[in-house]
């Protein structure tokens, strides 16, 4: 049986990368892309399908959700990161944390049902070094706060999770994306690698815990 993957902000960056590996590994993927046009631009070379997504919109979430069905694994991927200073920024705030763990939530509220009355499920969310208290809660602005945010919503929804629906969290490294910038010190592809193990954990794999280079690191 063919699984079938969602990867949001799938048109460029680690999402991409994330894509094509699930993709390269037999999977019938999906990505969300805000700009239509842009998804299937991304999507056509790599042999996926685009479905418009804006996080910012519950109502285009809802109808994505609509669109592709009952679903095996989610990747929630996409991600913002504002340089504005955090007090006197409550734009950047709010979309922060509407992007990175409002969005996750609303894609995990209506598509966990579904994977737990199949018996199967992966849940990935991309998250970051900075959104670790042990690591120091880096980064800019809003950053930090949100991914610490999605750390622990992805602990919580794993305790109200069967084991056959696993849900981790991962760290990329320092990526050459738009958000990394051409500094970085990892290919897309290498920041992808986590996710996509994640994403294809066996049933005896692990849930609940928070990941970088395929080893657990602390929250
Ligand atoms: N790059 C790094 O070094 C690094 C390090 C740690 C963690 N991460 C995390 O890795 C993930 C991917 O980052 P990246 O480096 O690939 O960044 P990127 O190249 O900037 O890509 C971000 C993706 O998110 C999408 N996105 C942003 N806002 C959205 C919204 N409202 N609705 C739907 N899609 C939206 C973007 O879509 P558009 O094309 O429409 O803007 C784009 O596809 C993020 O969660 C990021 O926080 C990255």
């Amino acid at each position: 049986m063919t699984r079938k993957a969602f990867v949001t902000g799938g048109n460029r960056g680690i999402g991409l990368a994330i894509a094509k590996g699930l993709a390269d590994q037999g999977l019938d993927v999906w990505i969300g892309s805000r700009d239509l046009d842009a998804g299937h631009q991304a999507a056509d070379p790599i042999g996926v399908r685009a479905v418009q997504l804006d996080l910012e919109d519950k109502r285009s979430i809802s109808e994505a959700i609509g669109r592709i069905g009952a679903l095996d694994v989610l990747v929630n991927n996409a991600g913002v990161l504002f340089e504005d200073r955090f007090l006197g920024a409550p734009s950047a705030f709010e979309t922060s944390m509407r992007v990175m763990v409002e969005a996750p939530y609303d894609l995990i509220n209506g598509l966990a049902p579904g994977m737990i009355e199949r018996g199967f499920g992966r849940i990935v969310n991309v998250s970051s070094g900075w959104g670790a208290f042990s690591e120091g809660l880096g980064g800019p602005g809003a950053y930090g706060i949100a991914k610490a945010a999605l750390n622990a919503l992805t602990l919580k929804v794993s305790k109200e999770l069967p084991r056959t629906v696993k849900i981790n969290a991962m760290c990329p490294g320092w990526v050459r994306t738009r958000m990394g910038g051409a500094g970085a010190t990892r290919s897309p592809e290498e920041g992808a690698d986590t996710a996509i193990w994640l994403a294809m954990l066996p049933e005896n794999g692990p849930t609940g815990g928070f990941f970088r280079d395929r080893k657990a690191i602390d929250w």
